[in-house]
């Protein structure tokens, strides 16, 4: 008897160690030490024993019942612990799965642009989206009354109401650039501040957030980007700006575009241009991303104006210039077939997504 107490103690405490939930627990407590257990089974012999044996065995019994019962609530600790125990890591557990982000479709258009027009020698610079009513129109040849601010309408933020009202002082240079401030129309405004700081020769682009008074529609939003171009030396002619607008055409397109230039009117340009791009959607067979013309204007253009080379404070007699404003938005449009404008700005992550 005392031969198969000894045995089952040692059975049951091995089994015990590889326990690894509470019900496989309860099952062996049940085993081992449940009223039709195991050890009751061999306690039931006891009858048969003389008083001396009976005490022993009764004695023993007892000692390994509690050091089976020990054993169980070491290992039901354990169990137990590892569900509320903080300190507890199971390192071998997967780690949370995070979503990857990546560019924005017109962030990557401006970076390729950036990189284009580095490798062709212009510097990349950038302007402040809250412009002064001065270089964003009147240094651009457009004066207070002139109908071109019609057609880039805005909001206009009443500078010296506000510096009034916060009784800040603004000095003379500030006043002189005008009390009303924009949300920049274009990117244009940079061609003056960028003759005025590097003078001629120069070679820049600026990509930039523009603002306008829009009726959106699948082409028109209130918010954009633009490319603005600018070089000025000597000599500088059309031929210049031609060639150097279809080279990054051709190096940002996969495809081969088909571009059309005709006339256009800008205050701040002599003569002007237009440079449409045959729609990539439709494929010229109309369609609301190109107003049903089966072209997209995506590139204004043109000489850049005496006047405007005057402000710069670039004598004209000397130095030409051209200078483009690149429709980044559009152009995304047409490098990846969207066909409407207002999803860049959306925040949608079904559009997001496929990019
Ligand atoms: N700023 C003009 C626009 O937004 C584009 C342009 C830029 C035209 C430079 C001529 C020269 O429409």
């Amino acid at each position: 008897m005392v031969n198969k107490l000894e045995q089952l103690k040692k059975e049951a405490i091995k089994k015990i160690k590889d326990i690894k939930d509470l019900d496989a627990l309860q099952i062996l407590e049940k085993k081992y030490l449940g009223r039709k257990g195991e050890l009751t089974a061999i306690l039931r012999g006891i009858a048969n024993l003389n008083i001396d044996d009976k005490k022993k065995i009764g004695s023993l019994s007892n000692e390994i019942k509690n050091e089976i019962k020990e054993n169980f609530l070491k290992i039901k600790n354990i169990i137990e612990s590892k569900g509320t125990d903080d300190s507890f890591i199971d390192v071998s557990l997967p780690g949370p799965i995070m979503a990857r982000g990546h560019i924005h479709p017109l962030s990557k258009m401006i970076d390729d642009l950036d990189d284009l027009f580095s490798k062709m020698g212009f510097m990349v610079l950038d302007g402040p989206e809250l412009e002064s009513d001065y270089y964003n129109f009147s240094a651009l040849n457009i004066p207070a009354d002139h109908p071109a601010r019609d057609m880039q309408d805005t909001f206009y933020i009443d500078y010296k109401n506000q510096a009034n009202r916060q009784t800040k002082k603004i000095n003379t240079e500030q006043k002189k650039d005008a009390f009303d401030m924009v949300m920049r129309t274009h990117t244009s405004p940079m061609q003056v501040r960028a003759m005025q700081k590097y003078g001629a020769p120069l070679r820049c682009v600026v990509p930039g957030r523009v603002f306008r008074n829009e009726a959106t529609d699948a082409t028109h939003d209130t918010t954009f980007d633009q490319l603005e171009g600018l070089m000025i030396g000597e000599n500088i002619s059309l031929a210049n700006l031609s060639a150097v607008l279809k080279e990054v055409l051709k190096r940002l397109f996969d495809e081969e575009l088909e571009v059309r230039i005709r006339p256009g009117y800008f205050p701040f340009v002599e003569p002007g241009l237009e440079f449409d791009v045959a729609c990539t959607i439709c494929k010229g067979a109309k369609c609301p991303a190109c107003k049903h013309t089966g072209w997209l204007e995506m590139i204004g253009a043109g000489m850049v104006h005496p006047e405007v080379l005057k402000y710069g404070g670039i004598d004209p007699d000397k130095y030409s210039g051209f200078a483009f404003g690149i429709g980044l938005t559009r152009l995304a449009m047409m490098k990846h077939k969207i066909d409407d404008i207002r999803l860049f700005n959306s925040g949608d992550m079904k559009f997001l997504e496929q990019f």
